[in-house]
């Protein structure tokens, strides 16, 4: 017998879970893909931060202000590649994980 308590925190655990969208490796995969031709490379035509730093500079961000900036990127240089809603919400769930540790 847990509890009441013990099976409200499992829950709301498991809603936490659900609610999570996005997948770190698939975001990663499209990041290796049509991001890192920029970030993480000194030497591209335009270098970028690698994602180590933008994911600890946008952590405090929300998952609207986030798909903003990749749907519509505020600076110029970095090109809109009009990703799916699902490709935006990997790359935030990439972005968020690799925040608390996970590799680049
Ligand atoms: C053509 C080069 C280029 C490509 C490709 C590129 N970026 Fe960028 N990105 C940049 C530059 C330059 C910056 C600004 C760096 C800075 O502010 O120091 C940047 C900044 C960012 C930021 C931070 C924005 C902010 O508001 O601080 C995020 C997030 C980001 N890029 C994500 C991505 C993602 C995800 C992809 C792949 C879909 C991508 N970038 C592809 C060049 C690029």
């Amino acid at each position: 017998m847990i509890g009441l308590a013990g099976l409200m925190s499992v829950t709301a655990a498991l809603l936490l879970v659900a609610g999570d969208g996005g997948d770190y490796r698939r975001g990663r995969d499209f990041a290796e893909r049509y991001c890192k031709t920029c970030h993480g490379r000194p030497d591209a035509d335009v270098p970028a931060p690698d994602f180590g730093v933008i994911a600890r500079r946008v952590q405090g961000r929300s998952d609207d202000e986030l798909r903003q900036v990749l749907h519509n990127p505020p600076h110029q240089r970095m090109p809109n590649y009009n990703q799916s809603n699902e490709e935006s919400d990997d790359l935030i769930r990439y972005l968020r994980d690799v925040a608390r540790g996970y590799p680049p």
